[in-house]
């Protein structure tokens, strides 16, 4: 299977906060990947710089052979220089769900998905892709025109999942979508996310605190600790690994 996202050697800080320190990761292409961790252990970090919302202090990202972030001088020092902006990797192909959906609340549910479809010029690849979206996720499609602030948390989660979907991902980037939803919900939720994933070909890196659902969902998982990634491995085997077992899995 080929690399589509290769993440070589990064690290991010705030201020004298080292939140990323020389993170070395991949994600093949059609994969179901998780990355689990402790809260402010960088996760979110990580997915912000994939999608260039955070400077690297040094490292290399590349997407499907492409490289998208690099840093400025072979010594790592120096600001950051960005290659694509935040826009143009989205038109490349890879789409964030962020943490905590950020839903725009005041627009209707249609207006949303127009949102996520805002660099496709085409507007009835537009219409086509929102009617897929609302056959896909039935609820959106009964509220298309209500604003989004009387959904539910779950529907809420659906749609900022589905205004990501509307830009026509190769790969899309969940920042906890099981975030303070109730385990049914959940369980829908990542339904729907591996459907995503087999009929629709996108590939999936899924950052959860909900370790045990994330190792569920995926073949493959990373550990981060303290802004390093300290295990790497089959999900199934990290779901038998005595060390995920006890700081995750609460066994
Ligand atoms: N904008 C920021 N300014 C300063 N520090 C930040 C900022 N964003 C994150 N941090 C710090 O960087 C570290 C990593 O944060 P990050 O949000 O990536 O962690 P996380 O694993 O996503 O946590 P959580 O599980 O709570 O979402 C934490 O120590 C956090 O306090
Ligand atoms: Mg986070």
């Amino acid at each position: 299977m080929s690399e589509l996202l290769t993440i070589d050697d990064i690290s991010v800080t705030y201020g004298n906060i080292k939140a990323l320190r020389n993170v070395s990761m991949h994600v093949n292409q059609g994969d179901i990947v998780c990355l689990i961790g402790a809260n402010g252990s960088g996760k979110s970090t990580l997915l912000k710089a994939i999608v260039g919302q955070e400077p690297l202090v040094n490292g290399s990202i590349t997407f499907d052979g492409e490289e998208i972030c690099q840093t400025r001088g072979a010594n790592g020092k120096g600001k950051k220089h960005k290659i694509l902006t935040t826009d143009i990797i989205a038109s490349r192909g890879i789409a964030l769900v962020p943490e905590g959906r950020r839903v725009f609340s005041q627009m209707t549910v249609e207006e949303n998905l127009d949102m996520g479809a805002f660099m496709v010029r085409d507007k009835a690849l537009i219409n086509e892709r929102k009617e897929a979206m609302y056959d896909f996720f039935p609820i959106l499609g009964a509220r298309r025109r209500q604003k989004t602030r009387s959904l539910s948390g779950g529907e809420q989660q659906m749609m900022a999942i589905a205004r990501a979907l509307m830009s026509g991902p190769r790969m899309i980037l969940l920042d906890e979508p099981g975030l303070g939803l109730a385990p049914l919900v959940i369980a829908d939720i990542f339904e729907k996310i591996d459907l995503i994933n087999k009929q629709d070909n996108v590939t999936v890196f899924l950052v959860e605190q909900n370790a045990r659902m994330a190792l569920k969902a995926s073949t493959e998982g990373y550990v981060m600790e303290n802004g390093k990634i300290v295990l790497h491995d089959a999900s199934a085997s990290l779901l038998e690994n005595e060390k995920v077992r006890a700081a995750y899995l609460g066994e």
